[in-house]
């Protein structure tokens, strides 16, 4: 049985805290607010498009949606990774399509112009040198590329402090006291996509509460004991932003355990830990004892969200004959359709009348709160 809960931990601060308005309905659903959004969160600042590793090889690209903006990820022969607007230069059409390998360079499936790997424009089939083109003021217009511990973060205005800042400024956590975890040296070994009719800061919320689980989540609250009193965090103001698992358990699974390696370089208490970031503005990473699996939000419309999760090892683990992350992947897999499912219900219920003024949080809610206040001051940045 677990010893460690000390609910009682919770009730100084608890006593202390008075219910805090939710965002108003038309956040969730306003196609202006998405707007809005769209240029002040997903372009102005760095967006989380993809690990690296999913673009490993030289020549290899992965095209990725930057809240409407389509860009082209690649890796050059060089091994540098760039960043492209996924628009020709020629007469707008779009150039590539999902992921895989490029020939020497990008040919528009259109008129057939050419750019090389680093954007230059390198054919123009049928346009004869004697026409006066411009030519190398029409390479493919390149998009700002920041890589942080095998991510690849974009910046399509090119207008975004550098990440860092960024992080510093719209996060309660330092991501980088998670290092020990060698995030940037773990690579993809499954990977789930889902697409769900609610809007991204549904999403968001549902991450930092764990009110629902005792209802929505019946085979988690086992594994995490805290979890079955609504609660994300052991004992407030320790500093401890970890859930730890009930005794003798080491992983999100079924049974609490898995035949997965346990991550080098973690403590005793990592291993029967679980961490959890929301790095915005669309990037939330999970830090388990044998796995870390992140979730990368795509925007797509007020009510519509594209959720890439990726299942990071060691590149040893992936590569290990009998590979198999199934434990960890399906149960995790169901728990985001559990979510998925009531953040999906609260998306029809924000487009009510009756929830034009939104809702109300309570403690248990507080990083609910946290994540409006940081998403406000993004939104709507002091003059
Ligand atoms: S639009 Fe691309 S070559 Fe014409
Ligand atoms: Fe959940």
């Amino acid at each position: 049985m677990s010893t460690r809960l000390d609910m009682s931990a919770h009730d100084e601060p608890r006593a202390g805290w008075r219910p805090q308005p939710t965002l108003a309905g038309a956040d969730y659903t306003s196609p202006e607010v998405f707007d809005t959004e769209r240029g002040r969160l997903f372009h102005d600042r760095w967006f989380a498009a993809v690990r690296a590793d999913a673009i490993g090889e030289s020549r290899a690209y992965a095209v990725v949606d930057v809240a409407g903006e389509s860009v082209i990820v690649l890796r050059d022969e060089g091994g540098t990774v760039r960043a492209f607007f996924n628009v020709c230069r020629h007469r707008g059409s779009r150039l590539c399509a999902g992921a895989g390998r490029l020939q020497s360079a990008i040919r528009c499936p259109y008129h057939a112009w050419a750019y090389t790997l680093d954007g230059r424009l390198a054919a123009t089939p049928n346009v004869p040198p004697g026409e006066d083109l411009p030519r190398d003021q029409l390479g493919l217009v390149p998009v700002a590329v920041e890589l942080w511990q095998g991510f690849v973060w974009l910046n399509v205005s090119g207008a975004a402090p550098p990440l860092v800042e960024q992080f510093r400024r719209f996060g309660s956590d330092d991501p980088e006291q998670w290092a020990r975890y060698g995030l940037g040296e773990l690579v993809i070994g499954a990977t789930r996509e889902y697409d769900v009719a609610a809007n991204w800061k549904i999403i968001v919320e549902n991450y930092n509460e764990c009110l629902h689980c005792p209802t929505v989540h019946p085979s988690l609250v086992p594994v995490v004991p805290l979890y079955r009193h609504g609660e994300v965090e052991e004992a407030p103001g320790t500093g401890a932003a970890g859930n730890r698992l009930a005794d003798g358990l080491t992983s999100f699974s079924r049974t609490g355990r898995s035949s997965l390696p346990t991550l080098p370089g973690l403590s005793e208490l990592d291993a029967e830990t679980f961490y959890g970031v929301t790095l915005l503005p669309n990037l939330i990473v999970n830090y388990h004892s044998d796995n870390v699996s992140t979730f990368h939000l795509f925007p797509l419309a007020p009510d519509r969200t594209r959720v890439v999760c990726d299942y990071l090892f060691r590149p040893e683990t992936v590569g290990s004959a009998g590979f198999d992350p199934s434990e960890v992947v399906d149960f995790r897999h169901q728990l985001a359709l559990e979510d998925w499912s009531v953040c999906e219900r609260a998306q029809q219920g924000a487009g009510s009348q009756a929830f034009a003024r939104g809702g109300l949080l309570p403690y248990a809610d507080r990083y609910v709160h946290a994540f409006h206040e940081q998403y406000r001051a993004m939104r709507d940045p002091a003059p």
